[in-house]
């Protein structure tokens, strides 16, 4: 059902997108706007629905199981699963966290190299209101996410804390190589109780560890481990720019006027896409090995089609070539629209002015 909702919004932003994008001037200025809001609005539902069928993966609920069939199917209460609505938000601020950091990023780096231009300053503004607010709210989100999977999937949250003794007090493992064979750790930092306090707001809290599955039933657990601390480690650095930004605002420092300032947040323009990517990684790698989690096994769920690897480099190569032409299209976009040149030299806000007008003098 999500899915076939997703259809729905899907189609509606393309299509949309596309009044957006070939409109700017066929159609009166409002409904260009209203395509945009629309293109905003029916884009994020779209991701909402996806990932809330991702979700059902992980807390299945809507149906029975009786002798091996599937009855009593209800199709709402398989939508409002317990973890729709944390991954939902914590995947919708994560597009907005990336995206607003990669946009303000490639401006801040083209007002390195040119800090008077008025379309890269108001670019910068615009790309961090989106941004700051999303990256502020993600670590609270992610908290939210944590408690849910501490309920609902308790191996992976053990594989993502590398947890191989269920404990009381349990420690928040900073870095550090998980062993599953010795079910040992190397080189962490551990924060006593602190996995207890976020897991269920109490430091005294029991936490279910490893030991409480089968070994067949652990999911992998360096490479969770890993994905998780990049996520958070990527996600705490994005906040703490964030933050930096508000602080600017709030003094109405101009924030293309500080060089540091300008590298911190070009550097920020990967990191939320790579914290995504790593977000993915924990939700995937850490539900193995189910594919729908304490229902089907992943290894019951493949295809015995013949000939998957030949779709599979099709694919890849398919995306790959799309990759090259949207940076390309971005490229051209963005460095040398003409759009931006006409703005730059008809628009400068007073404090640029003002520069300008010193510096001439
Ligand atoms: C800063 C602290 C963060 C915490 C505590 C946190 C926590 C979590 C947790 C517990 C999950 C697993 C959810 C599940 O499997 O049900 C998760 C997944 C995920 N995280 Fe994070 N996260 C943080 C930051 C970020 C950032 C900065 C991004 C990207 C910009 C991000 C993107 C994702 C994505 C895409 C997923 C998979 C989909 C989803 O569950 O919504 N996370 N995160």
């Amino acid at each position: 059902m999500p899915f076939s909702l997703e259809g729905f919004a899907f189609f509606t932003e393309a299509i949309f997108l596309g009044v957006y994008l070939y409109g700017w001037d066929r159609i009166p200025p409002g409904a260009h706007l209203f395509a945009g809001i629309l293109v905003a609005i029916s884009g994020a539902v779209s991701g909402i629905f996806v990932v809330i069928a991702n979700a059902w993966m992980n807390s299945p609920t809507g149906f029975e199981l009786v002798n091996g069939q599937i009855t009593n199917i209800d199709p709402v209460a398989a939508i409002f699963n317990p973890a729709s609505f944390q991954q939902a938000l914590h995947m919708t601020l994560a597009a907005y966290a990336a995206t607003g950091f990669a946009v303000a990023g490639i401006h801040a780096l083209l007002l390195l190299r040119d800090p008077l231009n008025s379309f890269h300053r108001k670019a910068l503004g615009i790309a961090l209101l989106v941004g700051a607010p999303a990256a502020l709210l993600q670590p609270l989100s992610g908290d939210l996410s944590a408690k849910n999977i501490a309920e609902y999937q308790p191996a992976k949250l053990a594989a993502m804390e590398a947890l191989f003794e269920t404990q009381t007090r349990a420690p928040l493992l900073l870095g550090g190589l998980p062993d599953p064979e010795s079910r040992t750790v190397r080189y962490g930092i551990e924060i006593p109780g602190g996995l207890s306090f976020l897991a269920h707001g109490s430091f005294d809290a029991e936490v279910k560890g490893l030991d409480q599955f089968p070994r067949e039933e652990w999911p992998n657990v360096p490479v969770v481990h890993l994905a998780f601390q990049v996520m958070v480690g990527l996600g705490s650095l994005m906040a703490l720019v964030a933050l930096w930004a508000v602080f600017k605002a709030v003094r109405r420092h101009e924030l293309a006027m500080s060089r540091r300032f300008l590298m911190a947040v070009a550097a920020c323009t990967p990191l939320g896409f790579i914290a995504i990517e790593a977000g993915w990684i924990v939700t995937e790698v850490g539900r193995q090995p189910w594919i729908i989690h304490g229902v089907m096994k992943t290894a019951d769920a493949v295809t015995p089609m013949p000939g998957l690897a030949y779709t599979f480099a099709g694919f890849t190569a398919l995306y790959i070539f799309l990759g090259v032409v949207v940076s390309w299209l971005l490229y051209s976009q963005i460095i040398r629209s003409p759009r931006q040149q006409a703005w730059h030299r008809t628009y400068l806000p007073p404090v640029v002015e003002a520069t300008l007008a010193r510096e001439q003098r």
